[in-house]
């Protein structure tokens, strides 16, 4: 999760997110570079001294500085979009769960075992224990293994939310009428804390997402209980 003064990225719990992070350094060293050209091509000129004042034209300057930039583009689109159908790509996955975005809170089937169902409300402030996330917490969360690949199916009953997890690197909306489907893989156990980021109406900020993240076999555990009672 984001704690204070975290103006960056979360640290990462799946490949993708990893890919993200990557993919985001690299565009932005690139755009640093141009910056601090520009910036100095800029500043220079504050000290021109008009040698050039009967120049009219150059045409190997004007091919180098369209063909660059060009070429510059393509370093960040290709990475961009590998990144693009990487994330698309569903590679078999082992458990899925189903969210379901409502005016204002989330609920979730697990359709694989025997559908268990459940809605999951934020804590309120005022019912919240010392060890809580004031706005980040919730009653009932969801519990997925780790080190597995999980499908992901979203969509809403009112109007459009949307599943976020940030340190996942997944954000599906969820839309009325449409079931969208993503994919991930957490590579740690813990808490991810994730938010609604379509702004759905009053509530909105207060529809957060908490996966709990844990062994194969505490899942088959959890799973387990669930279905007896
Ligand atoms: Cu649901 Cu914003």
């Amino acid at each position: 999760m984001s704690t204070w003064a975290n103006l960056g990225l979360q640290d990462s719990a799946s490949p993708l997110m990893e890919q993200l992070i990557f993919f985001h350094d690299h565009a932005l060293l690139i755009l640093v570079m141009i910056t601090v050209l520009v910036g100095y091509l800029m500043f220079m000129l504050f000290f021109n001294s008009y040698v050039n004042r009967f120049l009219l034209h150059g045409q190997l300057i004007e091919m180098i500085w369209t063909i660059l930039p060009a070429v510059i583009l393509l370093f960040i689109a290709f990475p961009s979009l590998r990144l693009l159908y990487l994330l698309d790509e569903i590679n078999e996955p082992s458990v899925t769960l189903k969210s379901i975005g409502h005016q204002w809170y989330w609920s979730y089937e697990y359709s694989d075992f025997n559908n268990i169902e459940f809605d999951s409300y934020m804590i309120p402030t005022n019912e919240l224990t010392t060890d809580g996330f004031r706005l980040l917490d919730v009653d009932n969360r969801i519990v997925l293994p780790m080190n597995s690949q999980i499908r992901i199916l979203v969509t809403a009953a009112d109007v459009i939310h949307s599943w976020t997890i940030p340190s996942l690197g997944v954000k599906v909306d969820g839309t009325p009428g449409r079931l969208n489907q993503t994919n991930f893989f957490i590579n740690r156990p813990g808490l991810f804390y994730g938010q609604c980021s379509e702004i759905c109406g009053a509530n909105h900020s207060f529809m957060p997402i908490v996966i709990e993240s844990v062994p194969t076999n505490y899942f088959i555990k959890w799973i387990s209980n669930n279905l007896n009672s």
